[in-house]
């Protein structure tokens, strides 16, 4: 079984991302075929700093390495080093109906989040995404809970293209996690953590006094009582979700712990599980920040492993559409 997911380089990655995504990565690397793939070309439909764009690639490779992607096990790899995935864009750009993209949940929060540059790209944003996961012959897409409408674009796509040129791609399944697939952020609960917006984050490598921080100054509910409900009580809740992944504790069991408690007393907890939890990844990745040379390895590596199955799927691909 093949499975496939990207991460933009947009900025730091935050327990978001781990605990929806990339954590997962890390348990399926160890019995299933992995390509994980930095979407470099994804981030250019957002405003960014092209020269600052490097740096950033180079910095989510090592977080990758960090929290224990494998690149023995597993394939990781930049985007935009494999031509296939752009080619491969406007060959399904011909078969994907408009009226899907205009209604994709992110592409109208982006539009919105950054009025001033609604470009093309970020509509087209889901076709690049389906060519990233089709072009692998993916079984499996492990992501959070905010991917799921373009992973079902993605079969939309994969399917029609079948039925107008017989049969040629694999149909992809998400995997979206039970718990955490959609962890809230610390200044407004009822949003999602988002790279975006950095106030909202935790973010992995965050050193221990500003873990503390924003744990106690996360945003709770009214009340006093620790208790799941997510409607009701939306910043305890998330925080109670947070706990129970990073401490392996069922939330019902946190719940009875924390009965007479307060929430500063909870939070105290939270933290300190949190700068536990995130000390091997902050240790890792300052030792991975002195090896600039064997990260880039590892990078070219992924790359040449990825390039022989893009271009095999291509090449069916352009003899499907009648191109060779
Ligand atoms: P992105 O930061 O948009 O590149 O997302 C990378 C991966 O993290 C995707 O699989 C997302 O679904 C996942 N993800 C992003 N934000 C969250 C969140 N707040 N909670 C859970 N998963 C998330
Ligand atoms: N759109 C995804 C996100 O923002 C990133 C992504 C790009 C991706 N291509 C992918 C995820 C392919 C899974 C599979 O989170």
């Amino acid at each position: 079984m093949r499975v496939f997911s990207g991460i933009q380089p947009t900025g730091q990655i935050h327990i978001g991302n781990y605990l929806g995504a990339i954590k997962h990565w890390v348990e399926l690397q160890e019995n299933h075929e992995c390509v994980f793939c930095i979407v470099d070309l994804h981030s250019l439909t957002i405003p960014f700093d092209p020269s600052a764009l490097q740096k950033r690639i180079l910095e989510t490779a090592i977080t990758h390495l960090a929290v224990g992607i494998n690149p023995e096990k597993a394939i990781l790899f930049v985007q935009s080093r494999i031509k296939e995935h752009t080619e491969l864009t406007w060959l399904l750009n011909t078969i994907c109906p408009i009226g899907e993209l205009g209604r994709m949940t992110q592409y109208k929060e982006k539009s919105r989040q950054f009025k001033k540059n609604i470009n093309a790209g970020l509509l087209n944003y889901p076709i690049l995404m389906a060519a990233d996961i089709l072009l692998y012959q993916t079984d499996i897409v492990p992501i959070g809970k905010d991917q799921k409408q373009h992973l079902e674009l993605t079969k939309t796509i994969a399917k029609k293209f079948n039925q107008k040129f017989k049969q040629t791609f694999k149909i992809p399944q998400a995997q979206i996690p039970k718990i955490g697939a959609k962890i809230m952020a610390l200044n407004d609960p009822k949003k999602k953590m988002s790279k975006s917006v950095p106030q909202s984050c935790l973010f992995l490598f965050d050193e221990p006094q500003e873990i503390k921080k924003k744990i106690m100054s996360a945003i709770t509910d009214t009340g006093k009582i620790i208790k799941f409900d997510p409607a009701k009580k939306p910043g305890i809740s998330n925080l109670l979700t947070i706990y129970s992944l990073f401490d392996n504790q069922p939330i019902e069991e946190l719940e009875k712990h924390f009965k007479d408690k307060g929430y500063a007393e909870f939070k105290k907890s939270l933290a300190k599980i949190l700068i536990n939890s995130l000390e091997p990844f902050r240790r890792k990745r300052k030792e991975l920040l002195s090896r600039e040379i064997y990260v880039r390895e590892i990078l070219n590596q992924g790359a040449k492993r990825a390039q022989v199955i893009a271009k095999s799927v291509i090449v069916n691909v352009r003899k499907k559409m009648g191109l060779t």
